[in-house]
């Protein structure tokens, strides 16, 4: 009888623990891209040196909320370009992942947020 109070407990406390898991992964699923968290490091790893005049660029500034988010569209059509094709940014490098494509394309359409 005793083992059988000890099981409940258990299988309450193993529901409790999973419920309030499940909570927190679906509040961090539908979380919003943002500028500061989700998009300028992609431009900082990917788009440097070119666009980050603090590392020298001398293109278009991409490391700040106002100039990536006025050129959107311009990045999302050109990193989904073919390597090969004129116009394709990264210039000389690898294409982007989808991951960090997706993150690009989510910030839009979640209505590029700053912060
Ligand atoms: C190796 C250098 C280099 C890297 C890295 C690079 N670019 Fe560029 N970028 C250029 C050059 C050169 C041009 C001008 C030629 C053109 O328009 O195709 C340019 C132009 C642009 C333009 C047009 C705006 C303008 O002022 O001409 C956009 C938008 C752009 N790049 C986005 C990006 C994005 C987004 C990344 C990172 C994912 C990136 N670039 C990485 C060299 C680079």
């Amino acid at each position: 009888m005793k083992k059988l109070f000890f099981y409940s407990i258990l299988a309450t406390l193993a529901f409790t623990l999973s419920y309030c898991g499940a909570s927190k992964k679906s509040a961090a699923g539908v979380a919003k891209v943002n500028f500061e968290s989700n998009v300028l490091g992609i431009m900082q790893s990917t788009c440097a040196p070119c666009h980050i005049p603090s590392k020298g660029g001398k293109k278009a500034p991409l490391d700040t909320y106002a100039s990536v988010s006025k050129h959107i569209d311009d990045i999302l059509r050109r990193v989904q370009l073919n390597p090969t094709d004129r116009g394709f940014m990264p210039h000389d490098n690898p294409k982007l992942s989808d991951e960090a494509i997706n993150t690009l394309k989510q910030w839009k359409s979640d209505g590029l947020i700053e912060k």
